[in-house]
């Protein structure tokens, strides 16, 4: 039988946690969103008023409604907060020692019958759960980024994982409108596995001098139909994230479709990130994104 769901702590109120949080009060629960000062806390709720105000605009939804969902989210830098959370999903950093730091403190805090989720999109679930006295009530809820917008959620079985807490997860994730598809807790799970070696790959074809920037992610859009090309989505992703899993995923499979490009490892080193530091691939400080003239 799946535990009852009632309030949901977020940890992190960055580029996925603030969507996960907005998910969440949007399916009717209460929420608690942490993060570890308060101008990062404001500025992750600022960015879901934002959406709510232009679902108004566009007439998706009522004022009365949006206010509810905002009326749904405390914002919180204390983890006590967090104590009567049924569940908690973690939205932090994607570093393990910093995971690992927080599930020890939250655990010490939380009720013990609560479940906790990873939102990692590369790490084994497993060394997760077994750093906490709950290694039964743990499970990985994989998000996609806008995460008020995409439909899937990775839901992971760790070794672990007990059919309870796998079924609340399931559930949890069906009861947000979400596409709750089961993996294993192999990193990258379905969606990383796939989609990080084309980014990957993409990098490589600019290196070879098969297209520009642009022209890859247009053949792309054109070609294969995708949204967006997979040099935009490398930096809507964040290149310090994809950095970070490719590192995980090399160091799990040690295959050079999962190897840092040297394009990827120099642009970190500039300290472009993509779309959140204003740069990557494209340079996002005008109107319209354009081509990065050092490329
Ligand atoms: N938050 C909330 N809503 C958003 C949003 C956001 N951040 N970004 C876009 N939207 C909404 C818009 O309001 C709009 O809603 P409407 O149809 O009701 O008007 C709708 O999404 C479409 O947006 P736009 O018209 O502005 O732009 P697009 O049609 O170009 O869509 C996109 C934007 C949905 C981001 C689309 O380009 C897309 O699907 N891109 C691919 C995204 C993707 O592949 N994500 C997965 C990344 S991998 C990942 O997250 C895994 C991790 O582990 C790395």
């Amino acid at each position: 039988m799946p535990q009852q769901i009632k309030q949901v702590g977020v940890l992190g109120a960055g580029l996925m946690g603030h969507g996960i949080a907005q998910v969440a009060a949007q399916a009717g629960y209460e929420v608690v969103l942490r993060e570890v000062d308060d101008a990062t806390l404001q500025k992750g709720i600022g960015k879901i008023e934002k959406q709510l105000a232009r679902a108004v605009e566009k007439g998706k939804s009522s004022q009365e409604d949006a206010d509810a969902v905002r009326g749904r989210i405390a914002g919180t830098t204390d983890y006590k907060d967090l104590a009567g959370c049924d569940l908690v999903i973690e939205a932090i950093t994607e570093s393990l020692p910093l995971k690992l730091e927080m599930w020890k403190e939250l655990d010490a805090i939380v009720k013990p019958e609560a479940v906790f989720a990873t939102n990692t999109s590369s790490l084994a679930v497993i060394d997760q759960a077994a750093a906490t006295s709950r290694p039964g009530q743990f499970v990985g809820l994989h998000y996609f980024n806008p995460a008020q917008v995409m439909k899937l959620v990775e839901v992971v079985r760790a070794l672990t994982t007990t059919e309870e807490a796998f079924e609340t997860a399931l559930q949890f994730a069906r009861s947000e409108g979400k596409l709750a598809i089961p993996t294993k807790d192999k990193a990258g799970f379905i969606v990383n596995r796939l989609l990080v070696p084309y980014m990957l790959d993409a990098m490589r074809a600019y290196e070879e001098g098969v297209g520009s920037v642009a022209e890859i992610d247009e053949a792309m859009k054109a070609g294969a139909g995708h949204p967006m090309g997979p040099l935009t989505l490398a930096d809507f992703v964040g290149l310090d994230t994809l950095g970070s899993i490719c590192d995980v995923l090399f160091d799990e499979f040690r295959e050079r479709r999962f190897a840092r490009p040297p394009t990827l490892r120099k642009m970190l080193a500039a300290g472009w990130y993509g779309r959140k530091s204003g740069t990557g691939f494209y340079d996002y400080s005008g109107e319209e994104p354009r081509e990065n003239p050092a490329f």
